[in-house]
């Protein structure tokens, strides 16, 4: 007996065995919708290129090349000898909501509760988790152009369009007021922020916040405030849209451990959200991960509650190194590179170079060997520019950058 209890699959009457046109069992439609993130793609390819034997240059993944603190890595350890390795709550272990909440409200300066803070596993489940639990078809969310590719992805997965607000280079990559204006609509029912941003490194100053913030309260619009960068910037002061009066009531104040304490693989990360998003955010939680594993969560609350030397110390290491990428970069012909003010990410306009900025990356990676993105991945905004992830060691950004220029050296002009 198979799994058709025997019966010819012929008087099978099952739509679940939908043939698509190679008579295969099908995959729902929605999935073409699903964008990805071409850094994870490089990477992949990157990787084929060394178990080839090639030595590449890896300046496409956006991760500290730091290690997380020893404290941080003692705690989880310390808690798994302890027996935390079970499951723990869906919203967060309350400690870890506790330490959150006091971070959040030392660093943007406005009270957050405990209670208004969620954990998940990393920062991006509450990307994909905010826009499934807001978002229908019809309904419209502005998302930064060039921007972070999940974005678009979880809004085209609900079923929503994506609406681009360009951030401008020559306004700091920060966003135009007038062109935020005309991206809202009766229709828009989420606005994503992300400042220091990724690609860019771009800060939206805190003038312009404060009156993107009056535009948004006109509408019936969310806002989710992707700060996951807010600890790493250059002088620049980085403000949040939650700390308007009156917009916390409608922000997802999203942050995560992965960047600032260099906890990439450790995946965890938080939000301060609306009261009323509580509950749907918590269930999409229970229905997908169930909960961040509580050693990591102990982890989180060392990273959070304990010395912030090693943040201080890997910032001041990333200035140096977006100086010596930029100044290289900028010596560059047909290559100009603007001083990012936070992230870790140069974006240089690469128009000037006689190839298109996406064969100029597919070379460098095939030829050159350094693996960087090109800005198309990151939405029209993007076109003509590379993104370069600076967060590596100072010898591997300057071979880097010796193997970029050799290769747009030679090129044909
Ligand atoms: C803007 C932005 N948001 C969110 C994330 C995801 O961070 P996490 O590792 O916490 O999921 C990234 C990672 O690259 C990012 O650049």
């Amino acid at each position: 007996m198979g799994l058709y209890g025997g019966r010819k699959l012929s008087s099978v009457r099952v739509s679940a065995l939908r043939p698509d046109d190679t008579g295969q069992p099908s995959v729902a439609a929605a999935v073409a919708r699903l964008g990805t993130e071409s850094a994870f793609a490089v990477l992949a390819r990157a990787q084929e290129l060394e178990r080839q034997g090639r030595e590449i240059v890896h300046l496409e993944i956006g991760e500290p090349d730091f290690p997380t603190p020893a404290h941080v890595g003692e705690a989880a350890i310390a808690s798994i000898r302890a027996g935390e390795t079970h499951y723990a709550p869906a919203a967060g272990m309350a400690e870890l909501r506790e330490a959150a909440a006091s971070h959040l409200t030392r660093s943007r300066g406005i009270a957050i509760e405990p209670a208004r803070v969620l954990v998940a596993n990393g920062a991006k489940p509450f990307i994909l988790f905010t826009v499934l639990a807001l978002c229908e078809p019809g309904d419209e969310v502005v998302v930064p152009d060039p921007g972070f590719p999940i974005y678009a992805s979880a809004v085209r997965w609900a079923g929503a369009t994506p609406v681009a607000l360009r951030l401008r280079e020559a306004h700091g990559f920060g966003f135009d007021l007038e062109e935020l204006g005309a991206a809202l609509s009766e229709r828009t029912k989420l606005v994503i922020l992300n400042s220091p941003n990724n690609p860019t490194g771009g800060v939206q100053a805190a003038a312009q916040l404060a009156q993107a913030a009056r535009m948004i309260m006109q509408t019936r619009a969310w806002v989710l405030s992707d700060e996951i960068y807010a600890q790493i910037a250059y002088g620049e002061e980085v403000s949040s849209i939650a700390t308007v009066e009156g917009m916390a009531e409608r922000t997802v104040l999203l942050d995560g451990l992965s960047k600032a304490y260099a906890m990439t693989g450790w995946r965890c990360g938080y939000a301060a959200v609306p009261e009323r998003l509580i509950d749907p955010l918590t269930r999409l939680i229970v229905n997908s991960t169930s909960c961040v594993p509580p050693f990591v969560q102990r982890a989180a609350i060392a990273a959070l509650d304990g010395p912030q030397e090693s943040v201080e110390e890997m910032v001041a290491q990333l200035r140096d190194r977006r100086d010596l990428v930029v100044d290289a970069l900028n010596a560059l012909p047909g290559v100009s590179c603007a001083t990012p003010s936070g992230a870790f990410y140069a974006f240089p306009d690469v128009s000037g170079v006689p190839l298109p900025a996406e064969s100029l990356a597919d070379r460098l990676l095939d030829e050159a060997g350094v693996a960087v993105l090109a800005g198309s991945g990151f939405g029209p905004g993007g076109v003509g520019h590379l993104r370069i992830s600076y967060a590596a060691s100072r010898a591997t950004l300057a071979l880097g950058m010796e193997r970029i220029g050799e290769l747009i050296a030679g090129l044909p002009r």
